[in-house]
């Protein structure tokens, strides 16, 4: 059993890790600065905020992963990469594992690239787009005694298309993950699926992973 910390626990990314997490007997803490409506049986939730680090107290101790599942949307729509400095200077020369989620525009079109954000990304998204950029560049210069991982959902991901559980998915290595159709989905559960995956067997140590159908 792990001690696993979800820094937006009760978001739509985070919510699914920490159902799965939990449902797999991990020991799971859920931070954020409001409580859910429908907490999760064998959930710790934690209200504060990723940016008053120690207004958070000893959460993040002997944590074994802390996931970071911010979104730039609303009043965080210009602080998450500075939330993400904040975590990675608390958990480096730790031993906890830091993974992150990202967005779908910096995974590559193929091989060797472009990245789909250079291919073009909808107004609507580029910042979101960038912050999951940027937030994948602070992990790669981070301290070397850090060991993270990011993963990038594929482009179709998020509350309005929930989905099921299907227990599948496929990763991609920096490769946008695209079924046989050309379409790029994944559920939230299965999503979940293969963060708790990495979680339990680590397969991507200071790197990124695509994840889809
Ligand atoms: N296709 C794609 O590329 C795609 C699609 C969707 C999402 N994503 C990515 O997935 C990631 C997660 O997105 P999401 O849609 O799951 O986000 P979300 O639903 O907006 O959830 C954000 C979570 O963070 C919490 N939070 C916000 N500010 C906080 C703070 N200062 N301290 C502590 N907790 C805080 C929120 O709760 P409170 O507000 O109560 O604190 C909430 O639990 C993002 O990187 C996003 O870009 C990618």
């Amino acid at each position: 059993m792990a001690r696993i910390v979800v820094i937006g626990g009760t978001g739509y990314a985070g919510a699914h890790i920490v159902a799965e997490a939990a449902a797999r007997g991990h020991d799971v803490v859920a931070v954020s600065r409001t409580a859910p409506q429908t907490p999760a049986r064998d959930v710790s939730y934690v209200q504060g905020s990723v940016l008053d680090l120690d207004g958070l107290g000893d959460v993040f101790d002997d944590a074994d992963a802390v996931v970071c599942a911010l979104s730039p949307r609303g009043d965080m729509t210009d602080r998450v990469e500075e939330a993400l400095q904040g975590v990675i200077a608390r958990l480096a020369g730790t031993p906890s594992r830091l993974g992150v989620i990202g967005g779908a525009m910096g995974s590559l079109s193929a091989p060797g690239g472009p990245r789909l954000w250079d291919l073009g990304v909808p107004p609507e998204y580029a910042h979101e787009a960038k912050v999951g950029i940027d937030s994948l560049e602070l992990l790669e210069a981070s301290p070397a005694g850090l060991d993270w991982f990011f993963v990038h959902p594929p482009i179709v991901f998020g509350a309005w298309e929930p989905g099921e559980r299907t227990g599948r998915y496929r990763t991609g290595g920096d490769v946008v993950v695209k079924a046989e159709d050309g379409s790029s989905y994944i559920s939230g559960a299965d999503f979940a699926i293969a963060v708790v995956d990495e979680i339990e067997n680590p397969a991507h140590r200071r790197a990124r992973f695509t994840v889809g159908y």
